[in-house]
């Protein structure tokens, strides 16, 4: 057998894409909650209130004014506030998981939901919310896997605090995540602190006002504090649990055998890797420090941060991968293509999907090699998939071949890393298992899910749930352990 016997197949989500429920049972506003859908082509949209009163919007890409604070117009339509609505459908949509036989669910806490102002005070109907959810998981045998913090913060810590760049932070972070481990040390094991956090540089992800290098790496020393703080409590709280970190991992290949392009490559994979260097080496790559001083960057750190991350490391190292990409000294010899969170350059030998997101199942392998190579801890793929416009026939089916020819592809090189490269693989939770709303775009037509969810780009839709073709597929594939893909 190639996947070892207790392998965690299962599926992924997030709160604030999944969820819904954006105000019931006493959640607070979350940054999230205040960002527009957009499209391919056009930006999603935060809106915010300046110091003045006057209503305006950025993109995520573009700092707010200091001082604006999230602002949610009756007016707009915001995706986060159904998604694709867990909150009412736990029981319906883990029943289906069930049915496809998953081991575990990936799934992420919603922090303003528990703290709804992110501070200290506690909202028991949101605790006891997530009781039912992972009570119902483990009706049925499902292990819960908790990122504890995917891509936003609460709206209050982003607005009165500057969110991560602000020390306080850590520390509302951390009585949040007490909160959850006591509460929950006997119904969840596995858990990851922050969800790509080499993305996380907006004012929606992590809640700061001022994204320049300076105060975005400063924002990034905080949160590798708190994650440590989080591993070492957790740790106390119950020695079973895992707890691990997540990288989005787009492995860069040089355009040419250039060594310039070599080095370019190198120093692409170095900004990605530095975020996994610090949390499973503990200690910040001498590269980075290099960078930080010819950038005249300087961290402020606290007497015990470096001991704290020597001693909060995590246990497992879970990471995305959806795509690959490439890198060139010479800028001119490169065309861009869509990509995760960020453009990818355009590799010849690759063929892309309608967003433009580079297809590179053997990525995936080269992928786990470097890092098991590299870090020699167990991988847990917690993210993969294939978005696409999925076409409802008349008779209700859904045939996704595309989708189930992506999953093969890279479920074959996953096996391969395992039987012939020796690596150590504890899981694979397909991203977006069930329909829910694309983190990049705002939209619903990009789809994911085994299971289809009736919602449009604007929330029109019954929100019922049906199985595609490759729910059957991966059923199979997940009671034969890999073994079977066809
Ligand atoms: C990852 C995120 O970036 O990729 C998810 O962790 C996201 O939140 C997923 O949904 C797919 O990206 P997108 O933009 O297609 O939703």
């Amino acid at each position: 057998m190639s996947f070892r016997k207790d392998f965690l197949w299962g599926g992924a989500t997030a709160a604030n894409q999944y969820e819904g429920g954006y105000l019931s049972g006493g959640k607070g506003l979350a940054t999230l909650d205040a960002i527009t859908g957009g499209s391919k082509d056009q930006p999603r949209m935060i809106t915010f209130k300046t110091k003045d009163g006057e209503i305006k919007e950025v993109t995520r890409e573009e700092a707010l004014p200091v001082g604006a604070v999230g602002y949610v117009d009756p007016d707009k339509y915001y995706p986060s506030h159904v998604a694709t609505d867990f909150y009412h459908h736990y029981e319906e949509d883990i029943a289906l998981f069930a049915e496809m036989g998953f081991k575990c669910f990936r799934m992420s806490i919603s922090w303003a939901r528990i703290c709804p102002k992110g501070t200290d005070e506690i909202n028991e109907a949101g605790l006891a919310f997530y009781d039912a959810v992972f009570d119902e998981l483990l009706k049925y045998g499902i292990e819960p896997v908790v990122t504890i913090n995917h891509f936003d913060i609460p709206m209050y810590l982003a607005d009165e605090l500057d969110g991560w760049n602000n020390r306080k932070t850590v520390d509302y972070f951390i009585f949040f995540c007490e909160t959850i481990f006591k509460r929950y040390k006997d119904k969840v094991k596995y858990w990851m602190t922050f969800n790509e956090i080499n993305f996380l540089r907006s004012w929606t992800q992590i809640g700061i006002h001022q994204n320049d290098n300076q105060h975005r790496y400063q924002a990034i020393h905080h949160l590798f504090v708190a994650s440590a703080k989080a591993v070492i409590l957790g740790h106390e709280i119950n020695p079973d649990f895992q707890i691990g970190m997540m990288v989005a991992y787009i492995p860069s290949y040089p355009m040419t055998s250039n060594p310039e392009d070599v080095m370019a490559a190198l120093e692409f994979n170095r900004g990605q890797e530095f975020f996994i260097d610090v949390q499973v080496k503990g200690t910040y790559p001498a590269h980075k420090l290099k960078w930080f001083e010819r950038e005249k960057i300087v961290i402020q750190k606290e007497a015990d941060d470096d001991e704290i991350l020597k001693k909060g490391t995590v246990d497992y190292i879970g990471f995305s991968y959806y795509m690959s990409t490439a890198s060139s000294a010479n800028p001119e010899n490169v065309k861009y293509v869509g990509g995760n969170q960020q453009p990818a350059v355009k590799n010849p030998y690759l063929e892309e999907s309608e967003w433009g997101w580079t297809v590179d199942p053997l990525g995936l392998r080269i992928s786990l090699c470097k890092l098991y190579d590299r870090y020699q801890i167990p991988l847990f793929i917690v993210e993969n998939g294939f978005g696409a416009v999925d076409v409802v026939k008349e008779d209700g089916s859904i045939d996704d071949d595309y989708r189930i020819d992506y999953f093969k592809k890279h479920i074959a090189a996953m096996k391969d890393a395992v039987t012939l490269d020796g690596v150590d693989l504890i899981g694979y939770t397909p991203w977006g298992c069930i329909d829910l709303v694309s983190a990049g775009t705002g939209e619903m037509k990009k789809r994911y899910g085994f299971i289809y969810v009736d919602l449009d780009d604007h929330g029109n839709g019954t929100l019922e749930r049906s199985r595609k073709k490759s729910f059957y597929w991966y059923k199979d594939v997940i009671a034969t352990n890999g073994e079977n893909l066809d």
